[in-house]
């Protein structure tokens, strides 16, 4: 039997930053998330042309930022010119597009962890989840909690594998595969990050059982965040930082 994995993560997570009240995988979302005290935060990483690993949720620049096409095909250099935050509101206009680097000096200096969600642009699964986990072995060097690596991409979590066993890797899926104990065994997962719409207090008790830790996302409802959490599932990742205090 399996022991229980490692979860050295708080019980609340704070999606892209801060959610909806900032803009979205930005340094200016990380420190209001910060602001309503919360300690961890998940965010999404893609690469630049250059190999750059960046913040940014979608394949493409046109919904978060004032560039057009798509990430992969820019330098690092052309988009840090972008302006990341004009989309969500006046107050946030000019905060750029954060590196991987930006982030994790910010999170490391204010003792702070994250969940590393490996968005790769189609085709660059591979790619991807080694420059994530070769920059984040490099990042973490020194810090004893290392961030947990997730993806929905099987290729990108093996290739992090590769790159650093060590360092915790979390499955993401919208509902449980049939083979859900497979994949969490063949990528040696520290755990499951499930849709809140598709976990159930039976699901959550079949994969503790099996030792890896259930996280569960995007939960902005309270009264489910607890539930949740007393079910056992072990960090619940929400876009509400106001509404639900971090315990
Ligand atoms: O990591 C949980 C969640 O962020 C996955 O979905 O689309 O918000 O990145 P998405
Ligand atoms: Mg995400």
């Amino acid at each position: 039997m399996k022991q229980l994995s490692p979860w050295p993560y708080p019980k609340l997570i704070a999606h892209r930053g801060a959610g909806k009240l900032a803009p979205e995988n930005t340094l200016a979302a990380l420190r209001l998330g910060q602001h309503f005290g919360y300690s961890a935060f998940e965010f999404d990483v893609k690469l630049t042309r250059d190999r750059i690993a960046i913040l940014l949720h979608d394949a493409d620049l046109a919904r978060t930022t004032n560039g057009l096409g798509r990430a992969e095909d820019w330098l690092f250099s052309d988009l840090a010119q972008l302006n990341a935050g004009g989309w969500h509101s006046k107050e946030y206009s000019g905060e750029p597009i954060p590196t991987l680097q930006n982030i994790a000096q910010y999170l490391i200096s204010n003792g702070l962890g994250c969940n590393i969600e490996i968005k790769p642009t189609p085709g660059l699964e591979t790619i991807t989840g080694e420059m994530v986990a070769k920059c984040a072995q490099q990042y973490w060097a020194s810090v004893q909690v290392k961030p947990v690596l997730s993806s929905f991409s099987y290729d990108s979590l093996a290739a992090a594998k590769t790159i650093c066993p060590a360092m915790p890797r979390g499955f993401l899926t919208n509902e449980l595969p049939e083979n859900w104990l497979q994949i969490l065994t063949d990528l040696d997962c520290a755990s499951i990050h499930l849709s809140h719409k598709t976990l159930t207090q039976t699901t959550v008790d079949a994969i503790k059982r099996a030792g890896f830790r259930v996280c569960a996302w995007t939960v902005n409802d309270p009264k489910m965040a607890q539930d949740m959490l007393q079910w056992g599932v072990d960090s619940v990742i929400t876009d509400c930082v106001d509404t639900i205090a971090p315990f």
